[in-house]
């Protein structure tokens, strides 16, 4: 089959980790018979350099007419004094409105190779975890109303966190769909007990979850969730929740593997088409340096293949060859912690991956 894939390779090791991803695919296109046609369009950081504005109308278009969008990271010192509207990370969002991505899959999981880089003490974690994070991705405080006013205490500034019906509906739906794939439990996480948006949200998903009755829904105060994860990480099969707290939750979880250097992502809407993305940013501390893991993108680029073109077998296939330099001992530099195990660089590493494809 034939596939048209946008690249947003963006700032800092953004470049890097999506050239790893590239070689991955390409090393699958090879070996299952398909084809990948790569075009890169600019976004964030480097995209106001050359264009003067962090989201071009030539990348929306681009990613529109695309059958799926592959995304390294935006952002950086350099553009970190501009104002809100220009900022890099005003693109992520405007991409993800653009291409209507409501929903946000980011699994997390404790793979066995890595119990060692896991902060938690060990028994807590003896029986692993394996997380999928539902994050609302279009809606909430991200998306509301906001501005400057005169308050009692003269200038403020405000956001807002508002969420349709509709909104927790299809995000709902996606979470109890997902579920219904895994171990069948949902845990549904909101502040019910002091917002109103939260109320509503917790009383749309119990109506929804009654056209699941395989799947068990129960409902976790943000804060709670937040002290669950690292008391209890194993209790959690399927957590779905706003745009802000699931971007919260996630680090926090994703901080729980061993390192941010491994979680993929997978933004998604109402059509296959799809934008897949590590969870991480774009590091310009590290950028150049080689020292990038470029796990996390691998994995989104597994992602993209199983969500966005039923490439099952495909997918599979990365996803086993990632075990499998794990099992072997490979590390890049952010998970070899104090050990004297000598770190791959990027490049390293993707060649590793693919010797095992
Ligand atoms: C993420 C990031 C983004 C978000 C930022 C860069 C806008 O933190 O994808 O988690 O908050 O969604
Ligand atoms: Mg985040």
């Amino acid at each position: 089959m034939e596939f048209k894939i946008g690249l947003l390779k963006g700032d800092g090791i953004g470049p890097e980790i999506v050239d790893s991803a590239v070689r991955v695919l390409e090393t699958i296109g090879e070996k299952y018979g398909h084809t990948f046609d790569f075009t890169p369009y600019l976004i964030g950081g480097c995209a106001i350099d050359a264009t003067g504005k962090p989201l071009p109308e030539e990348t929306v278009t681009g990613c529109l007419n695309s059958d799926s969008v592959l995304l390294g990271a935006v952002g950086g010192p350099k553009w970190d004094t501009l104002s809100g509207d220009m900022r890099p990370e005003k693109a992520l969002l405007g991409i993800r409105a653009a291409m209507e991505l409501f929903t946000n899959l980011r699994p997390a999981k404790l793979y066995p190779a890595l119990k060692g880089a896991c902060p938690l003490r060990e028994d807590l974690v003896e029986k692993g975890f394996d997380i999928m994070i539902v994050r609302e991705l279009t809606g909430g405080i991200y998306f509301g109303e906001r501005g400057y006013r005169e308050g009692k205490f003269g200038k403020e500034a405000y956001d807002t966190e508002c969420y349709s019906v509709t909104e927790i509906e299809r995000i709902a739906r996606v979470a109890c769909d997902t579920a219904m794939k895994r171990n069948k439990k949902v845990i549904s996480i909101d502040k019910a007990n002091v917002l109103e948006s939260s109320r509503l949200w917790r009383k749309v998903v119990h109506e929804v979850a009654a056209e699941y009755p395989e799947v068990t829904v129960s409902d976790m105060l943000v804060d709670n969730a937040a002290m669950q994860l690292v008391r209890n990480p194993g209790q959690f099969d399927v957590a779905v929740t706003s745009n802000m707290f699931g971007d919260i939750l996630s680090d926090e979880a994703s901080q729980l593997t061993g390192s941010i250097g491994m979680l993929p992502s997978a933004s998604l809407g109402a059509t296959k088409r799809g934008l897949y993305e590590p969870i991480h940013g774009s590091a310009p501390d590290i950028a150049g340096t080689g020292k990038a893991n470029p796990i996390a993108t691998i994995l989104s680029a597994a992602m993209m293949l199983r969500y966005s073109f039923d490439l099952t077998a495909e997918a599979d296939a990365i996803e086993k060859a990632v075990d499998e330099v794990l099992e072997a001992g490979l590390r890049t530099a952010d998970l070899v912690g104090d050990s004297d195990v000598k770190p791959l660089s990027t490049d390293e590493m993707t060649d590793e991956i693919i010797k095992r494809i």
